[in-house]
């Protein structure tokens, strides 16, 4: 019989990934939590096959709903910069999903997690040490874990986030990394990782992975970027991440303290072990040839 696995952030970036690679492997059932069951995404999961529960990491009864009877979970918290207290409502929300995952007997818990920044570098990462906090919570409550850490997504491009257009017409990408490098994979390409692990429960219980298709600079990601969608060029910022933490918008502060964490911190994501769980795993170079008219299409739609 299938194994159900509830997806949380399915209806995301991070969790529309793993969702994907599950739906597509007759050995799963999958099931995902969304606060809008009529949404285009939810409906669009729902014809492929999902289980679609309504929910919220803040209504515990809903958790409870979405992990009844499930083997496996795969849990993403959300931390928003425009709300008061971000990391102490992820913290509040992760632990929430723990206490009802423990209380249903899931027996195979994927928690994306990242690193304790304040602990081993002694500054804040206000994102990174909330997630942190949780998976010391899971562990500590027995639920059986494997621990995956995202890298920076290839997908962040699409929502053009990282990308500013300058007035002399080129595109200045806007992590502050000062020339050095940093691990990125596609969240597709993550998904399947995911999935490789679900498969393989007795091998990664307890582990920690962090995907990685490859380390780059900035530089070469705009490199890339300037191959594939010329004639636009793109450069990277000249910007140092304590000027790009005293930008005027919410959460600058917290993206500065993460360059600075990411140039500073060499954290541990493994190109190999990626490539171990899902071979077909992809460089930037691929996932921008793939993504090209995805990419021109969100830069012509774009007024910034
Ligand atoms: N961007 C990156 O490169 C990167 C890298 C590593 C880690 N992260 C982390 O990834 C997280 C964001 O994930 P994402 O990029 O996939 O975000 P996203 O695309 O904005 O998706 C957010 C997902 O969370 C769900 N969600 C939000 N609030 C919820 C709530 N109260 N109850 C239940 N579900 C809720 C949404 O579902 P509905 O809207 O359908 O309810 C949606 O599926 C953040 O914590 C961030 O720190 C990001």
């Amino acid at each position: 019989m299938a194994k159900v696995v509830t997806v949380f952030g399915a209806t995301g970036t991070q969790g529309g990934g793993v969702a994907n690679a599950l739906l597509e492997d007759p050995e799963f059932k999958v099931r995902i939590v969304t606060r809008s069951a009529s949404s285009d995404k939810a409906k669009a999961l729902q014809e492929r096959g999902a289980e679609v529960i309504e929910g919220n990491f803040d209504d515990a009864s809903s958790l409870e709903r979405a992990l009844q009877g499930a083997h496996g979970t795969f849990v993403m918290t959300q931390h928003s910069f425009e709300v008061p207290d971000p990391d102490q409502l992820e913290i509040k929300q992760g632990k929430a999903v723990a206490d009802a995952a423990k209380a249903a007997g899931v027996q195979h818990v994927v928690f994306s997690s990242l690193d304790p920044v304040q602990k081993t570098m002694g500054f804040p990462c206000l994102h990174y040490d909330s997630k942190a906090q949780i998976e010391e919570y899971m562990k500590s409550i027995g639920l059986p874990v494997t621990i995956v850490k995202y890298p920076g997504y290839y997908d962040n491009y699409l929502s053009l986030r990282p990308i500013k257009k300058q007035e002399d017409g080129t595109y200045e990408l806007n992590f502050a990394m000062e020339g050095a490098a940093e691990h990125g994979v596609s969240v597709t390409d993550a998904g399947f990782a995911v999935r490789a692990i679900f498969k393989n429960r007795a091998e990664w219980l307890g582990r920690t992975v962090g995907f990685s298709a490859e380390k780059l600079t900035i530089q070469q990601h705009a490199d890339i970027l300037s191959k594939h969608l010329a004639p636009k060029v793109f450069k990277p910022t000249k910007m140092t991440s304590d000027e790009f933490s005293k930008l005027p918008f919410p959460g600058a502060k917290h993206l500065g303290d993460m360059f600075k964490f990411l140039r500073l911190g060499n954290p541990d994501y493994s190109p190999e072990l990626t490539r171990q769980m899902h071979p077909g795993t992809r460089g930037l170079d691929q996932w921008v040839a793939d993504n090209k008219e995805a990419l021109l299409n969100a830069m012509s739609s774009s007024t910034t």
